[in-house]
């Protein structure tokens, strides 16, 4: 019985049908069927649709119901897995210190400057033991899980040398074997300019192309490279050498974009044809109108600018210029210690003015575009992974409207049931 599954009678099923990211109004685009029915065999899907037609194909074409477990799901919305395209969830050591400084005044980047942030986190995975992020990563895992996360991307970063940049990703690859989530795995050498490198920023890009990108290619460790193109980081210049190049070896493009000022992160992207980028806060009218003619995806991360007391990125008016936005958590230990999906639907319906059918498809299919996945998962479709959600409520309104709590009751991956909140958790395996 493994992998095969019908799910029935659901009130709304959301198919968000599609193949490719949604990009402005198609975003509206849900795809609800009233009274609906998905069949997952062998671990896909291969039936959508109400659900008297389905069952009644399902015996016609000879289909052994037999083979199949059946879940009722009468009174509940159906959905795809949620897909959280945006997190560097693999990290030694905590930053409560650091958000209690915050607190009291102290900028984001200040801290950084004087090799606290994301240094102070490098220290820590440095000195970390492989096992160790190996479990915790698998808690955070479950944690996502929990909040209807199928498939999740992973940022390495926390190393900013070859030795733990390389552990991050084989960590990655640890997890994803461990774990019924897929982790998606990206390579960013260039977070930061680690202490060594200090001042030497175009040094530090040399020696990730020569030294480490080679083997995290030879490996297969990463499908994307990114970088944090920002002021005293690494600048546009810098950014654009390092996706050039590492995209003539495979590695696709995803920035960190116009995050905390406005760099031309957004422009690069449509220049380079990025697959992604991601923040945007500050991104300029022109770079959001190019990323639009491209089908840059643009993934936003509301409660980094939240955490940070930043303004929000403007989602209503990228939308409304053809984007097709993304949602993601950007879960890590300094400017978003938070992997809630609800919190990050009610912040962009209030505050990004989202409606919840955009938040929905930001959430699934282009979350699934943003990884280069649009074909595989993010929708309801025929030949797609079954990666399901049922919501404890009947419509998918309910997703931003619960604020920060989770309406998920159950998770399926690959047609299996592996988080069951009426059995107090996950039924992992
Ligand atoms: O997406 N801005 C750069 N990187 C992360 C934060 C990482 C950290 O603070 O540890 C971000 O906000
Ligand atoms: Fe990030």
């Amino acid at each position: 019985m493994q992998g095969n599954l019908i799910i029935q009678n659901a009130a709304e099923l959301v198919t968000c049908g599609g193949f490719r990211a949604k990009q402005g109004k198609e975003m509206s685009e849900l795809g609800i069927i009233a009274d609906g029915t998905v069949v997952i065999r062998d671990g896909k899907i291969t039936h959508v649709g109400p659900t008297s037609g389905v069952l009644s194909q399902l015996k016609a074409s000879g289909g052994d119901l037999g083979r199949f477990e059946t879940v009722d799901a009468s009174d509940k919305a159906v959905l795809p897995g949620f897909v959280d395209s945006h997190t560097h969830l693999v990290f030694g050591g905590f930053r409560a210190d650091e958000y209690a400084w915050r607190l009291k005044g102290d900028s984001y980047m200040d801290i950084l400057e004087r090799g606290g942030g994301i240094l102070s986190t490098v220290r820590a995975t440095r000195s970390a033991a492989r096992e160790e992020l190996v479990r915790s990563g698998l808690k955070r895992l479950d944690s996502m899980l929990a909040f209807g996360v199928t498939t999740v991307e992973a940022k390495s970063g926390y190393g900013l040398d070859r030795e733990t940049e390389i552990t991050q990703l084989a960590v990655m690859a640890d997890l994803n074997r461990l774990h019924p989530l897929d982790v998606v795995p990206t390579f960013m050498g260039a977070h930061a300019v680690p202490p060594e490198f200090k001042g030497r920023e175009d040094a530090y890009i040399d020696f990730v192309l020569a030294e480490v990108v080679p083997e995290v290619v030879s490996r297969k460790l990463a499908e994307f490279c990114d970088v944090f193109c920002e002021k005293k980081v690494f600048s546009v210049a810098q950014s654009r050498r390092l996706l050039t190049s590492a995209a003539t070896s495979g590695l696709k493009a995803k920035l960190h974009a116009d995050e905390i000022v406005q760099l031309g992160g957004a422009e690069l992207a449509a220049e380079i044809g990025a697959v992604s980028a991601d923040h945007l806060l500050h991104a300029s009218d022109d770079g959001i109108r190019a990323m639009a003619r491209v089908g840059v995806v643009a993934t936003l991360l509301p409660a980094t600018a939240f955490s940070l007391r930043e303004p929000y990125a403007r989602g209503r008016f990228m939308i409304d210029a053809g984007c097709a936005v993304a949602l993601a958590t950007d879960f890590n230990p300094g400017s978003c210690f938070c992997e809630s999906i609800p919190l990050i639907a009610a912040l962009a319906a209030l505050y990004m003015n989202l409606t919840p059918a955009e938040i929905v498809t930001a959430l699934t299919l282009n979350g699934a575009a943003a990884l280069g996945r649009a074909d595989r998962i993010g929708s309801l479709d025929p030949g797609k992974q079954g990666d399901v959600i049922i919501l404890e409520h009947a419509s998918h309104r309910f997703i931003p409207y619960h604020i920060g709590v989770s309406s998920v009751e159950k998770v399926i991956k690959n047609g299996n049931l592996v988080f069951d909140k009426d059995r107090g958790g996950q039924p992992r395996c």
